[in-house]
């Protein structure tokens, strides 16, 4: 199971508070600690910790920050060759409300240095694996140059299109399985999905626009999966909720996992699932998984 994950590394600054802050109010915070953090870096270590061979293109910048990311990934078990030094790495900064959810303010630093260029220098890390993994947090011609190398290759691509942003019909017709949320979905859409219909209208425009597979993931409500020849719902797994925060990240990477070893679509979302309801009964994005979680991907 080979992997390339192209996307951020941040460290996490995460502040706790009774809830999230409104426009103008100042709150005291209960608890502050420092993770490590980053859509990519998060998605790479799941995929990593459940058992896949994981190379990460990117980019940290030149200072401690960057060092102990890289060294985190490395940790971990992720290749980092390809992941190059510039700048200031990238922080996030991370209100986490007593109910779990959080809100988040990026400084994409030294992501948003990673280049088409950087890219094309690392063809054979895309050409080299089964799966190639993305989000939304550097720069979109990086993403784009990615998603056309891939495709060259007949490559699977996952593109979980977080932070939510426009996207081009030329890139979307590429992507084997995109996973949004429900914000994401809307957004790339523009119909809310409110209902079932509303989503499955949602899910059939992607699709007309040459997405493969459609996956939304619904929070509390479960996950939804479409494509041209099945549709299903996986039910959400009740936890007590301590952070939200890299629950899709874990949906991610273990689903890159499930479908690069050949689970069959609702197996890897129900599979996936279960791995980032894991993530939110801990705090931080990349929790150590114990061994009957890792056994799921077993
Ligand atoms: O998805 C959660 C991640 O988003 C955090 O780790 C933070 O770094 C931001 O990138």
């Amino acid at each position: 199971m080979n992997i390339s994950v192209i996307g951020s590394i941040n460290m996490d600054l995460v502040y706790r508070v009774p809830h999230i802050v409104k426009e103008g109010e100042t709150l005291h915070s209960s608890s502050h600690s420092i993770h490590y953090g980053g859509k990519g870096a998060n998605q790479a270590i799941t995929a990593s910790q459940l058992g896949a061979n994981v190379s990460f293109i990117g980019k940290v910048g030149k200072d401690a920050f960057g060092n102990q990311a890289k060294g985190n990934l490395e940790n971990n078990g992720v290749l980092t060759a390809a992941i190059k030094e510039e700048g200031s790495t990238g922080q996030a900064i991370i209100q986490v409300s007593d109910s779990g959810e959080n809100s988040i303010v990026l400084f994409p630093g030294a992501n948003f240095l990673v280049t088409p260029d950087q890219i094309d220098q690392e063809y054979n890390v895309i050409r080299n694996s089964d799966v190639l993994l993305l989000q939304l947090e550097i720069p979109l011609e990086s993403v784009e140059k990615a998603i056309q190398v891939a495709a060259n290759f007949e490559k699977i691509i996952i593109l979980n299109p977080a932070p939510a942003k426009e996207l081009p019909d030329s890139l979307l017709k590429k992507v084997s399985l995109l996973t949004p949320n429900e914000t994401e979905l809307a957004l790339l859409t523009g119909i809310e999905p409110s209902s079932e219909e509303k989503l499955m209208e949602a899910c059939k425009f992607l699709l007309g626009k040459g997405v493969r597979t459609v996956i939304v993931t619904l929070g509390s409500k479960g996950a939804f999966y479409i494509n041209d020849k099945e549709h299903g719902w996986v039910e959400a797994i009740k936890v007590d909720a301590v952070d939200t925060t890299g629950a899709g990240d874990a949906f991610n990477g273990a689903l890159a996992v499930a479908i690069c070893r050949g689970d069959s679509l609702g197996e890897a979302v129900k599979n996936a699932a279960e791995i980032a309801a894991y993530v939110v009964t801990k705090m931080g994005a990349q929790p150590e998984f114990p061994e009957s979680i890792k056994r799921l991907m077993t």
